[in-house]
């Protein structure tokens, strides 16, 4: 019988995880469905029920139930215990398994797919919400110089450097406070540019050579990204790889197979530009 696995979201009709699960699938011959599901804002725990109970074997999970998720689980890996959200669930039983494969995906897209080694750099993560919680530990594991993570809410920047202080030294603050400082790799991990924000960075922060890196992609460059050119960055990139890396390392948690992710993200961006 057919292995039914699933992404919620709300929205969800623009995501492009059953794209990608589906190519996943035809090169690792293995029998899955893989769908889009809306869950409703106030019905997440529900829907997700009726799909266990139905014979769903997993499920990723996008905007905005990663926090609901991870509180649903019964049992859940050390990165999503210490993301506090998770984006991959699976379902054995009774038990519900909670992952989080975000900070695997884009430490794969930058240091497998950019070449751009981690180790010793200075990084600056822009944004505290839960995309970047769930990248900070993977980040430090590679052994960076320094994390600095700065946001519009400086409080919440404070709270998730506390929250992470223990692995490395992680500074903090608002946009502002960056002024002066210049990093290797700076991580777009705000939604800004989902809105056509531009951020208010202060000039300079980008060191000669460094990578800009949006977690948000599309057709073209992404406001951070031109912004982020014009200030010299050497380096640019956005987050499909990163989208393709989080979801081969789910299908990995749910099929014991980590499918050849080149592939996969070479079509993907085929698409994007059509
Ligand atoms: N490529 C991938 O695989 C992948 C995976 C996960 C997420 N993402 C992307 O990552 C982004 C963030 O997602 P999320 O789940 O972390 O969202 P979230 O929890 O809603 O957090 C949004 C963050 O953006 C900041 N922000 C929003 N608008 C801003 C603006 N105009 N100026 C400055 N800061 C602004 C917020 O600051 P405040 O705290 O001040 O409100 C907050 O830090 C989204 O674009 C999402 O699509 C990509």
């Amino acid at each position: 019988m057919t292995d039914r696995y699933c992404v919620f979201g709300n929205p969800v009709a623009h995501s492009r995880s059953p794209a990608i699960h589906a190519m996943f699938a035809a090169q690792c011959r293995q029998d899955l469905s893989y769908e889009a599901i809306l869950a409703p804002l106030d019905g997440f725990a529900a829907a997700l029920a009726g799909f266990a109970a139905a014979g769903g074997k997993g499920a990723n999970v996008t905007l905005p139930f990663k926090e609901e998720a991870f509180a649903l689980c019964t049992r859940r890996s050390a990165r999503a215990e210490r993301a506090g959200a998770v984006n991959t669930l699976a379902f054995t039983g009774s038990w519900i398994f909670g992952d989080n494969t975000d900070g695997a995906g884009l430490v794969q897209d930058i240091e497998v797919n950019l070449q751009f080694p981690l180790a010793g750099r200075r990084l600056l993560l822009l944004g505290a919400g839960g995309a970047a919680r769930g990248v900070i530990a993977p980040l430090l594991e590679r052994r960076p110089a320094g994390l600095f993570i700065a946001n519009r809410t400086a409080e919440k920047a404070e709270a998730l450097a506390g929250q992470f202080c223990e692995l490395a030294a992680v500074d903090a603050g608002n946009l502002g406070k960056i002024a002066g400082r210049t990093f290797d790799v700076v991580i777009n991990a705000t939604s800004a540019s989902l809105s056509g924000a531009t951020l208010p960075l202060p000039a300079g922060i980008f060191a000669p050579g460094g990578l800009a890196y949006d977690m948000m992609y599309g057709k073209g460059e992404t406001p951070f990204m031109a912004l982020a050119r014009e200030q010299g960055a050497g380096h640019l990139a956005d987050g499909l790889g990163m989208l393709v890396e989080q979801a081969a390392e789910a299908f990995l948690v749910w099929r014991g197979v980590r499918p050849d992710s080149a592939p996969v993200l070479a079509e993907m961006r085929e698409r994007l530009a059509a």
